[in-house]
């Protein structure tokens, strides 16, 4: 037995990931244990995680390996200040210590975590390497071009290469700070969202705006290649040697300075979001296009955090060449841990691939589970009031009873997914029929007045029922158009309407799922990766003739998602949600004690 252990920290989403004889066997971010939304110190609890998940000691691993080169990115950080100075010495001066003491550390800070038990190697590879392998090793494909965008590596922040048996070879970058990510996040810190945190909701924001500054990005900030190869000017970002994304030119090509976070949002926050998600499909679909020329592959990985972008991957995936996509479900920073344990195993140690169908990823539900009984024990402790339900299906079917009588049920089942999408283990469901079920699930639950609507769990087999073009989206990683004949004719000339309102506007028989321009981020749910959340969506459709669930996340805003039993229970509890599911155990609202602690536990987690 081969057992290899990768870690990504210190950047956003530290995590930790296991390979054991090239198999993924546990993976998970930091933040779910330390209750840290995208936690970047090192994984500690990751790490144990995985080590008790295979139930294996420090000293029985063969190798670590680490997702990026740390001295590389440390002299990109070094360049990068002494070419602006003296500009940029406050900004150097806050992350200069955190570098010497633990960053170019990380071989100690391993040892540490491993309880000096550890004696083997630790590898290290590429940034964009380890995205690379963390989109084609768990691929289904024997060959793919592979194509990765984030904010940045240790240089490169994009590149193209491609996966071949069981190598993965890049054969072209681009450079910092030039880099589509940082792009992006210029724009969602402008349009008052935060950093590496807040791009979700830019894309969720553009269908209400239009391209109008789409021009003058291309004209001012970007110079777009045929081939999808950009130049950032960079006399409009602060990236560089700021502690802001964007300066002051920015504001005043824009025409005025950014929306301050929290403040009400006017059609220009609308039309940037427009406008650079237009950019950014822009730049995709050139990559795509070129990358496929060079390669000839039918077949497309992606990663990096931009192919969270599934509005981008939807239009890669409908109007670029390629006749297949996979995307790493954990594609930001966090995948890393995977991409790299799997360098390890397979161009290190030289070990063959076999391509697994559907893939390799195990439905991304990688993380820790919950014991039955340590959640019977907590929800002793707690008083709680629960059934247990012996037979599955009868479970299933008493949740899909709940949900078609318009109930909104927490469910906790199964292993945690990895990757910041919820898919049907750590979720909160509804009736996506329900015209006020958006509203409720937004203000009841998860305390925000969004703009976006939920996403759609659809049973496999009804997608073309649902949705056009249908698509395979295990991972919620791609939209797609609500089908025609379910959509509801409106029109948006309403003077005076916010954008909440047009959000509440019924636009299909399934409106809390759909969005304003009438896309959805669909996920689809076969009997073969979760085959309990499965049997629930079928339980619903048993009663309402519906295939398709709302499936949001089980947290309230800036909350990581629930990992154990007391974290569902507390979000249950201080939350709307009516019923909660753990495992085998129900328990129903109405029948709980009353429990302390509802307006610290709303304040606890900052705005996201
Ligand atoms: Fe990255």
């Amino acid at each position: 037995m081969t057992a290899i252990l990768g870690i990504s920290a210190f950047y956003h989403d530290s995590a930790a990931a296991l390979v054991i004889d090239g198999e993924i066997v546990a993976a998970a971010q930091e933040e779910r244990f330390t209750r840290v939304k995208h936690d970047e110190r090192f994984p500690q609890n990751a790490i144990d995680y995985c080590l008790a998940e295979a139930g294996l000691r420090p000293q029985q691993l063969d190798a670590a390996a680490f997702y990026d080169k740390p001295f590389l990115k440390f002299h990109r950080l070094m360049e990068t200040y002494l070419a602006f100075a003296p500009r940029g010495l406050r900004s150097f001066m806050k992350v200069l210590p955190r570098w010497l003491k633990q960053r170019l550390h990380v071989p100690k800070e391993i040892d540490k975590s491993l309880a000096d038990a550890y004696e083997g190697p630790i590898y290290f590879p590429a940034h964009h390497e380890s995205h690379a392998a963390s989109a084609f090793f768990p691929s289904p494909f024997a060959r793919a071009a592979i194509i990765t965008m984030d904010g940045v590596g240790e240089w490169a922040t994009a590149s193209w290469g491609t996966g071949e048996g069981n190598r993965v070879k890049l054969h072209k970058e681009i450079h910092f700070p030039h880099s589509l990510g940082l792009l992006y996040s210029a724009f969602t810190y402008f349009t008052g969202f935060r950093v590496n945190s807040g791009e979700y909701k830019l894309m969720g924001l553009a269908p209400y705006g239009e391209p109008k500054y789409a021009d003058l990005i291309r004209r001012e900030l970007i110079d777009i290649k045929e081939d999808g190869s950009f130049w950032l000017n960079q006399k409009y970002f602060d990236y560089c040697c700021g502690l802001k994304m964007t300066s002051r030119k920015f504001a005043r090509l824009f025409g005025g300075p950014r929306r301050e976070p929290e403040a009400y949002i006017t059609q220009r926050e609308m039309d940037l979001a427009a406008s650079v998600q237009a950019v950014t499909e822009d730049i995709m679909l050139r990559m795509a296009r070129h990358v496929q020329a060079k390669t000839g592959m039918t077949n497309l990985c992606l990663a990096g955090g931009v192919a969270l972008n599934c509005v981008g991957n939807g239009r890669v995936l409908r109007e670029g060449p390629f006749e297949n996509i996979w995307i790493q479900p954990a594609a930001g920073d966090a995948g890393g841990a995977i991409g790299a344990a799997l360098i390890a195993w397979h161009h290190v140690m030289a070990q063959p691939r076999t391509p697994a169908q559907p893939d390799s990823q195990h439905g991304s539900y990688l993380g820790p589970g919950c014991d039955g009984e340590e959640i019977r024990t907590y929800l002793d402790s707690a008083g709680a009031r629960y059934t247990r339900f012996a037979d599955e299906d009868e479970l299933c079917d008493k949740v899909g009873e709940l949900l078609a009588a318009g109930r909104i049920v927490g469910h906790v089942a199964g292993r945690m997914e990895f990757g910041p999408r919820a898919l049907g283990h750590r979720s909160i469901l509804g009736d996506p029929r329900n015209p006020q079920m958006q509203e409720t699930m937004n203000l009841k639950i998860k305390f925000r007045e969004s703009f976006r609507p939920f996403a759609p769990s659809c049973l496999a087999e009804r997608t073309g029922d649902y949705f056009d073009p249908p698509c395979d989206s295990p991972y919620m990683l791609l939209v797609t158009g609500v089908h025609p004949d379910r959509r509801k004719p409106v029109s948006d000339e309403r003077p005076g309407e916010s954008m909440i309102d047009k959000l509440h506007i019924a636009r299909s028989d399934i409106p809390a799922v759909t969005h304003v321009d009438c896309s959805a981020r669909l996920q689809t749910v076969d009997g073969g990766q979760s085959p309990r959340y499965y049997k629930i969506i079928k339980a619903f459709e048993a009663r309402t003739g519906c295939g398709v669930l709302v499936n949001t996340s089980f947290n309230v805003r800036g909350e990581p998602i629930v990992c154990t039993a007391a974290d569902a229970y507390r979000c249950f509890m201080f939350t709307n949600v009516d019923a909660l599911v753990l495992e085998d155990c129900l328990c129903l609202k109405e029948d709980q004690p009353p429990m302390a602690g509802a307006e610290e536990y709303k304040k606890r987690f900052k705005p996201d």
